[in-house]
Order: structure tokens, then sequence, then C-alpha cells
């Protein structure tokens, strides 16, 4: 009998995007596979049931119920993995050591599970970096959010009411989401500075058109990720950055450190020292915000500042965020699928390193260390 791979109905709140969209589909079933789907998968990205022709469309209870390979989005509700056969296997973002009660779930039902936040950022994975897709989503999305809330244009404009000069975005942390939110406000005309802590970035930033903000502070860490600042040199990156924030019509922050709490890098006295009417949009709010006044989820003023701190930005842009995300999942899952038999090769380290839970145990040592205390 082929596998059968589910894709079900979204269930966290606010969550329009769907694991595989109908041509990702088609492209699991050329592979031998009995793509399920459960009616109503699509509807919030404009996928309609009719559109997925190559996949049987079911009610909840039999797509948890047939399943032998589930995919999805957002982390899964204990109650839904109990849904599932015993020894079925779940592929989706867990964000694991936030929900120790789903952790649970997946052992007392031996799900094998791969996180999609564990793929490990290696060249021959890139096509598999859902954090990296979803993070270019969210940069432009960004920018879009920024220009809306203003109350200025983004570009010059030469009118017969007069000439009007173009806003001054800046970019704080020019990782994916950063460098994407760059390209976008360079689009739509605005004159953009960025700065980041790793000194790689500032090639990419300039071959964008932006200009690159050299505050003399640097912390590359590990793993070509940032590393925390130390407090000298957050005093000294806040003192160098205050000038140009006051100068800002739109500030986008970006910031974070892997496994770390956002850093909080724009004070509220920075916020202050703004123009009338200046925007920040933090795209850190998930983890925290890098601004002090941002309360993740909401829009605030403060003075004549807005503050937005949105969440789950790709699910704002549902379609192409989840045709990425299926594409994601394709070459993922691919390699582990021969001849319509699932046979996952555990030398493979992008496969051995991005499994969550196996036979009833936490295999990812640093959630194992969070939930049970063990990192052995
Ligand atoms: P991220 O979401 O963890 O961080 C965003 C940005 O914030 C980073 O560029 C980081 O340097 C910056 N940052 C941290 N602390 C800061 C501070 N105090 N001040 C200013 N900036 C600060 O990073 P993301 O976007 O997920 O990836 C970062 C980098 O990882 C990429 O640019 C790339 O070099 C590498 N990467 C490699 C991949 C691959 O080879 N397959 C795939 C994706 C990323």
């Amino acid at each position: 009998m082929p596998v059968r791979l589910s894709v079900p109905k979204e269930s966290a709140s606010g969550e329009r995007r769907v694991a595989l969209d109908p041509s990702a589909v088609s492209r699991f079933s050329k592979m031998g596979v009995s793509v399920q789907v459960e009616k109503g998968a699509g509807d919030a990205a404009r996928f309609p049931d009719d559109t997925y022709g190559d996949a049987r469309l079911l009610d909840a209870a039999e797509l948890y119920g047939q399943t032998d390979i589930m995919v999805r989005v957002a982390p899964p509700t204990a109650e839904e993995i109990r849904s599932l056969p015993e020894g079925a296997t779940l592929v989706s973002f867990f964000h694991a050591h936030r929900s120790p009660e789903m952790v649970a779930a997946l052992k007392e039902r031996r799900i094998l599970s791969f996180a999609m936040e564990l793929i490990p950022r290696i060249s021959r994975a890139q096509s598999m970096d859902a954090l990296s897709s979803q993070a270019a989503v969210a940069g432009y999305k960004a920018a879009l959010m920024g220009a809306d809330l203003s109350c200025r244009f983004f570009p010059m404009l030469t009118t017969a009411a007069g000439t009007i000069r173009p806003s001054k975005v800046i970019v704080i942390g020019a990782g994916v989401a950063g460098l994407q939110a760059i390209a976008t406000a360079r689009r739509l005309g605005a004159m953009v500075e960025a700065y980041d802590v790793r000194s790689a970035t500032r090639e990419q930033v300039e071959s964008l058109g932006a200009k690159f903000l050299d505050l003399g502070v640097k912390a590359e860490g590990e793993g070509g990720y940032a590393r925390e600042l130390t407090e000298d040199e957050k005093k000294r990156q806040q003192e160098a950055l205050a000038g140009f924030i006051a100068k800002a019509d739109v500030l986008i922050t970006t910031a974070a450190i892997p496994g770390r709490p956002s850093p909080k890098l724009i004070p509220a006295t920075m916020v202050e020292g703004m123009k009338p009417g200046a925007v920040i949009v933090d795209l850190a709010a998930e983890g925290g915000g890098n601004c002090e006044l941002t309360r993740p989820g909401e829009t605030v003023e403060h003075g004549s500042v807005i503050v937005h701190g949105p969440l789950n930005i790709p699910s704002q842009v549902a379609l192409h965020a989840s045709e990425m995300y299926a594409k994601n999942l394709q070459n993922f899952l691919s390699p582990m699928l021969k001849d319509g038999e699932f046979a996952p090769d555990w030398d493979d380290e992008v496969i051995a390193k991005s499994c969550l839970t196996r036979d009833g145990g936490i295999i990812h040592g640093p959630t194992r260390e969070a939930i049970e205390g063990d990192a052995s």
C-alpha cells in the first residue's frame, strides 16, 4: 500500500497557511504517495478543495486515523497528536521547548517527529530551510506594513503640488528577513540604511542599494549567527544608533540570537527621540521584541511614534508562504520516499539532526535538556 501523506486544516489561532498547496500535492502523487487533504484545509490560503484534484478529501477524524505521514505548518495540539496512529510520522514547526505537553504526547504515541526549525542551515539544505523561506515573507511584509502605517510617502514624488523627499527607512538586523525588508523598501523608493553586528552583512546590504551603518560594534557568533552583546557593547551600540534612529521615518527591527530572547536594542528614550509620526515595525515581537515598548501582537502609540509588534506575519501572505513552505517540505521528504516507501537514511545529517522524537524518546539534545533536564 502506498504511503498515506496527510494535510490537515491548521488549528492554531490566526494560522492561514496550509502545509501543501495543490501543485505540491501533484508532485507527491507523481512520487507514488497517496495524498489526503482535510476538507477546507486550503481555504484560508485561497486553495479551495476543488483545486486539490490529485488528493483524497477527508473529514478530520478519517484523515488523522489513516495517516502514515502528516505534514503541517504550526505545532499540533496534544489532542491532535493523540488522534494519530501510534508510530506515525509528523513533520511541522514544533518549537518543542515551549510545550512540554505536546512533547509528552509525541512520546506517548511513539511519533517519529521532524521539526522544520531544526533542519541544519547548511548549503545542501537551503532548499528545505523553512525558517529562511518564511523569514523572507516576513521581511517583505514588514516593509509594506511600515509604508502603510507611515504618514509619509516612501518614494520621492515630484508633482504639481511640490516635491516630496523620500522616506528614510532603517533596518536593524540584516539576516534573511532584514535583507528582504531592505529590498522591498528600496523597490518602494525609500532611502534605506541598515545595521547588523555581523560584518559579512555589509556587502549584502550594499548590494541591495542600501547604506551600511558602521556603529563599530561587531558580534560574530557560532555557525554564522550573531552572539549576544556584552553590556559595554550594548551601551556603545545604543549611543551610536540613537543619532541615526532620530532621523528615521520607519524603523524595521529584526535582530535575533538563536535560542535567546530578542535583544532589546531600542529603549523608550530612543523612541522619544524619533520624529513625529515615525513608525517602528518590530519583527522580533515573537521573541519579545527589539524595542522596549513593543507589545507582541499589538500596535501602540508612544507620543506620536507608532510601535507595531506583529505576530506570525507569513500567515498574512498565506498563499505564497504556503507554496514556499510546501517546496521546503517536498525537498526535505523526497529523499526519504523511495519507490513509494518511507525509508529515512539516519546517516544523513539533515535527517538525523532535524529529528525531534523517535520510538518514544526525545532525540534532540537541547529539547531533552529543556524538558527532562538530561542532555546526554
Ligand atoms: P536571525 O533571525 O537569527 O537574526 C536576524 C539578524 O539579527 C542576524 O543577521 C543577526 O546577525 C542580527 N543581530 C543579532 N543581534 C543583533 C544586534 N544586537 N544588533 C544588530 N543585529 C543583530 O538570523 P537569520 O536571518 O535566520 O540568519 C542569519 C544568518 O544565518 C544569515 O544571514 C546567514 O548568514 C545564515 N544562514 C545560512 C543559511 C544557509 O547556509 N543555508 C540559511 C539561512 C541563514
